[in-house]
C-alpha cells in the first residue's frame, strides 16, 4: 500500500520510551480516494472488539460505508462541510455509536468512555496496516439518528474516516497547511502525584 509522504516518527519524539504505534498514529487527511479490501476493515474492527468496558457490556456499534456503496454519500452528507473537504477520498465512513444501556436495560455510566477505548483501538489497527485513519466529532448526532434510523438506546459519539494514504498536494491549502503530525503537553500539565489542594 501507498505510504503517506510524511512520517510521525520524524516529527514526534516520546519524553519515555514507548511502542512507536502511539506516535505513528496520527490524524492525516490526505486520502487517494481508492477503495479498500473489507477483510482489511474486519481487522479495525477486530482491534475494537477486544477492547475493555465496565463489566465487558462492549457498548458499542459500528456502523458503516464503503465509498462504492449507496450508503456512503449518506454518511458523507452528514459531516461538516470542513471534514467534507478532505473526506470525499475516503475508502469507508464509519459512525460510532455507544449503547447507553445494558443487556437488562440498565443505563451505562461509561458507555461514552467505552466507545472510545474501542475507537482508539481501530484508529491504532488501522495504522498498523498503513491506513489513514481519522476520528471526528464535526457532523450532525442529529441528522445520523434520523436518517440512520438510529434506535433511542444508541448516542452516536463520533465518525471515522479511514482511507489509503493520499497525495497532501491534493488537499487544499489549508488542509495541507495543517498536515502535520501534532505534538502533546508536557507530562507536568497531565499528571499529579496527589490529589488537588483544598479549594477554600
Ligand atoms: C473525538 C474527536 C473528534 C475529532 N474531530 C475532528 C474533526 O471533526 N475534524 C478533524 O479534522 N479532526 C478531528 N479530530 C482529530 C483531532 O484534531 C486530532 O486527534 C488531534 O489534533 C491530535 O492529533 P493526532 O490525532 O494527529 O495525534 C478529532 C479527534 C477526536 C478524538
Amino acid at each position: 500500500m501507498k505510504q503517506h509522504s510524511i512520517n510521525p516518527l520524524d516529527y514526534r519524539t516520546p519524553g519515555h520510551p514507548i511502542n512507536p504505534i502511539f506516535l505513528s498514529r496520527w490524524s492525516a487527511r490526505a486520502m487517494s480516494g481508492e477503495p479498500i479490501d473489507h477483510e482489511l476493515l474486519l481487522r479495525c474492527f477486530e482491534a475494537a472488539r477486544w477492547a475493555p468496558s465496565a463489566s465487558n457490556c462492549q457498548e458499542r456499534l459500528f456502523l458503516y460505508a464503503h465509498r462504492d456503496t449507496p450508503a456512503f454519500a449518506q454518511f458523507f452528507s452528514l459531516l461538516a462541510e470542513g471534514n467534507q473537504a478532505w473526506c470525499h477520498r475516503a475508502a469507508v465512513l464509519i459512525v460510532a455509536l455507544s449503547d447507553t444501556l445494558d443487556a437488562a436495560g440498565r443505563p451505562i455510566r461509561s458507555h461514552a468512555f467505552d466507545t472510545g477505548l474501542a475507537v482508539e483501538n481501530l484508529l491504532l489497527q488501522a495504522c498498523e496496516l498503513g491506513l489513514v485513519a481519522h476520528p471526528m466529532a464535526g457532523f450532525s448526532s442529529e441528522r445520523a439518528i434520523s436518517e440512520l434510523n438510529i434506535p433511542q438506546r444508541y448516542l452516536p459519539q463520533c465518525m471515522i474516516a479511514i482511507g489509503v494514504p493520499g497525495d497532501v498536494n491534493e488537499l487544499s491549502e489549508f488542509n495541507q497547511s495543517r498536515e502535520l503530525p501534532s505534538q502533546r503537553k508536557p507530562m507536568e500539565e497531565v499528571t499529579r502525584a496527589s490529589g488537588f489542594e483544598p479549594q477554600n
